[in-house]
């Protein structure tokens, strides 16, 4: 199907109208071409081009006395427009907060949307005023780098958060000089890229991109988001940058979608490469036909945009609606009324505040055997602090960090540094040099010093670099001779804590059971250090809940926990473990079930994992009817009980499961949750609500309906169990 999304003329606000009216067929186009910018100095080419009107936006320029300048270039004519400065402002700008991954596993919109906000004002200050982000892809298996930059594999989780990070980045109003205007990447599918390996296929069907990959976008728009960016990637063989189906069908035919739909970078010539185009014309018709408006860092739109209109294969009408969508967002950001103030950059200690909230609230404990954790000050007078990430400024701050300061990172060591003095002592040794290293000189150095502590904490993971775009692993163990430190400085018996530092989920088998406690911070910014040492210490409760399912091992990948039923399934009993197979078994055909032979059938840590310092209980769940009819809502309570004798954190969370319908339903999907506090010896009760349209999924002809029938819920603190209902949908 091809697109041809011509926005009626009335239905245009009178100024873009105007202006449109006003334009030539070059200064059309050039409102459509996004070209990569001066990095700090503006060659004659570019200054060229932008006084002519033939650049509608800059990306990646952020000193802000250049970004002025081409303000000023962009509007030499008296017909000028200012221009789009766009930049990945991705988790803090300057103050970089934790990497996407972790601030979803907080659960907490309200800090996603803070963390957005922050990084804005941040950017608007250096002269930006639109940022590719947020990256709603469900992104479900974690050899993906970039898993690191996404909310992790739920959609419903997905779709809070990224609409929370959407009213950051843009507020109330776009015409606030302190913020920017959002773009919903990367439509659509692309978490599914075949193998985890980035850029490749994604053999989707219309179904599973409808349930699982459409509804983060969908409540994007919902929360106003400006523009959205066309993926890389083919979705069932048609690549997103001409694929009709997606940009003028569903985003704008069914959602009504209004802003733009910027391409990635380079991806509308890539056209010719995924062979759907014959060259770079036929590639600029096409990806102008499906809906695309504006081209990233390519030169397709600026050479061959005017022919192919003049030569009719392009109406004029599709042009102008690109050219009007542009206008529209520039509209909205108060940009056709001239430029917008830079707002003042707030000092560096509020920036720090919020990161260290955030590094908190990212974390997600484990493990925590014994109760090893949290540790009591006056019971570790020696604490050894090892690992190769132990105090890595730049490493902590994970990917897509341009514009990050390392030196605004307080690193593991300088934090718990801060606390030696007499009766506390740190011992530190890094044992490899990096998280690759294999060498194997130094690790019984530091087990060494971890047998003279009275406890050891090791920081492992995995370098910036090795996750975020294009840096996908096959492998995802802890990479170099990382296990072995581990191994050896268990073996000194000293309680060990790993921390891990990655930006993805790491297979641990052979070696989780090791650490008697297992925090994983994901790259938790600039504050990593000083939070994770409140943590330890018990300063701070971890409340992080895993946004995505740790594997076992990365033979397992895919793996996730709202799959679909099989006709065969697992549990404890049903299989044999390689190893224990009798020499000479028999190959027999009854009874079998899904599962790996040497893997098992369940994930290590579970979607929604995570554990506390405080002992809470949900107790007594209870649903108000057993019947729910339509336009009606069900209504689940249920007790949260906090017995301990500390205060304590919990997010309560809600899955249901369609028991009987017409397609085969996954075995669970979050509906709903809550993160509540409660003092010690407290208690509280939650209510949950259902109505029908939670209930729907995606039918037979992908139209979202809901059936009749036996629904089974859970509520629970993470998707793996909790106290369980029944009720009827009539
Ligand atoms: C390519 C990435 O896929 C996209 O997410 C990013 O916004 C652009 N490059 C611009 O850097």
């Amino acid at each position: 199907m091809e697109g041809q999304d011509t926005t009626p003329r009335e239905a245009l606000g009178t100024t873009v109208r105007r202006l449109l009216d006003g334009m030539d067929l070059e200064e059309k186009i050039g409102q459509l071409c996004l070209v990569n910018g001066a990095e700090g100095s503006i060659p004659q080419w570019l200054a060229e081009d932008v006084a002519a009107g033939r650049v509608g936006g800059i990306l990646n320029e952020v000193d802000p006395t250049v970004a002025c300048q081409l303000q000023q270039l962009a509007l030499t004519r008296p017909s000028g427009l200012p221009l789009l400065m766009g930049r990945d402002v991705i988790h803090g700008f300057h103050t970089v907060f934790p990497i996407p991954l972790g601030q979803a596993a907080s659960w907490s919109a309200d800090l996603v949307e803070a963390c957005a906000a922050h990084a804005a004002v941040e950017a608007a200050a250096c002269g930006l005023n639109w940022t590719f982000a947020p990256m709603l892809d469900v992104a479900r298996d974690p050899r993906w780098g970039r898993v690191a930059e996404s909310l992790g594999e739920d959609p419903l989780l997905v779709s809070r958060l990224g609409a929370a990070m959407v009213r950051g980045f843009q507020g109330g109003d776009l015409r606030d000089p302190t913020r920017l205007a959002a773009c919903a990447k990367h439509f659509a599918g692309y978490g599914a890229s075949e193998g985890g390996r980035d850029y490749n296929s994604c053999p989707l069907s219309e179904r599973e991109l409808r349930q699982v990959h459409f509804p983060p976008f969908q409540a994007a728009l919902e929360a106003g988001v400006a523009t959205v960016m066309a993926s890389f990637c083919d979705v069932d063989g048609l690549p997103a940058s001409a694929n009709a189906f997606l940009l003028d069908q569903v985003l704008r035919g069914e959602w009504g979608f209004r802003g733009f739909v910027v391409s990635d970078w380079e991806s509308v010539g890539q056209l010719t490469l995924h062979g759907v185009a014959e060259d770079e014309g036929d590639a600029a018709l096409q990806a102008a036909k499906a809906g695309l408006d504006m081209e990233m860092a390519g030169s397709s739109f600026r050479r061959h945009l005017a022919n192919l209109v003049r030569d009719g294969a392009l109406t004029l009408e599709r042009l102008d609606a690109m050219v009007a969508a542009v206008l529209a967002v520039k509209e909205r950001l108060g940009l056709l009324e001239g430029l917008r103030p830079l707002p003042t950059e707030p000092s560096p200690d509020v920036g720090a505040a919020l990161a260290y909230k955030a590094a908190l609230e990212c974390a997600v404990l484990l493990r925590n055997e014994g109760e090893l954790l949290p540790l009591r000050r006056d019971a570790v007078r020696t604490l050894a602090l090892l690992g190769p990430l132990a105090d890595e400024a730049a490493e902590q701050m994970g990917t897509w960090v341009f514009d990050g300061e390392a030196a605004r990172s307080v690193t593991p060591l300088t934090a718990l540094r801060k606390w030696e003095g007499p009766g506390f002592q740190i011992l530190h040794h890094a044992g490899l040099d990096t998280t690759r290293d294999l060498d194997a000189r130094h690790l019984d150095d530091a087990a060494a010093l971890a047998a003279r502590a009275d406890v050891a904490v090791l920081v492992l993971g995995e370098e910036a670099i090795l996750s975020g775009e294009a840096h996908c692993r096959a492998d995802i163990r802890l990479p170099g001779a990382q296990e072995e430190l581990l191994r050896r400085v268990a073996a000194t018996g000293t309680p060990t804590v790993l921390v891990l530092m990655a930006g993805r989920p790491l297979a641990l088998e052979g070696i989780h059971d090791l650490p008697h406690a297992t925090l994983c911070m994901f790259h938790a910014g600039n504050q990593a250090g000083p939070a994770l040492r409140d943590l330890l210490f018990g300063v701070a409760e971890p409340v992080g809940k895993l946004p995505v399912t740790f594997p076992r091992q990365s033979g397992q990948l895919p793996v996730h926990y709202s799959h679909n039923p099989t006709g065969r399934p697992a549990d404890e009993g049903s299989y044999t473990p390689m190893a224990q197979i009798p020499q000479g078994a028999k190959q027999h055909s009854l009874g079998n079930t899904s599962h790996y032979l040497d893997a098992g059938y369940t994930p290590l840590y579970p979607f929604g994992h995570g554990l506390g310092y405080a002992h809470l209980q949900l107790r007594n769940l209870r649903l108000d009817r057993e019947e729910l009819k339509a336009g009606e809502r069900l209504s689940i309570t249920v007790e949260l009980v906090n017995e301990g004798p500390r205060a304590g954190t919990e997010t309560v969370q809600l899955y249901v499961r369609d028991l009987v319908a017409s397609l085969s339903r996954p075995v669970k999907e979050l509906k709903d949750f809550r993160r509540v506090c409660l003092e010690a010896g407290d208690r509280m009760e939650l209510r949950f609500q259902l109505g029908e349209e939670d209930l729907r999924f995606v039918g037979r002809q992908q139209r979202w309906i809901s059936e009749a029938g036996r629904f089974q819920l859970w509520v629970g603190t993470s998707s793996a169990a909790g106290l369980e209902a029944f009720f009827t949908l009539a």
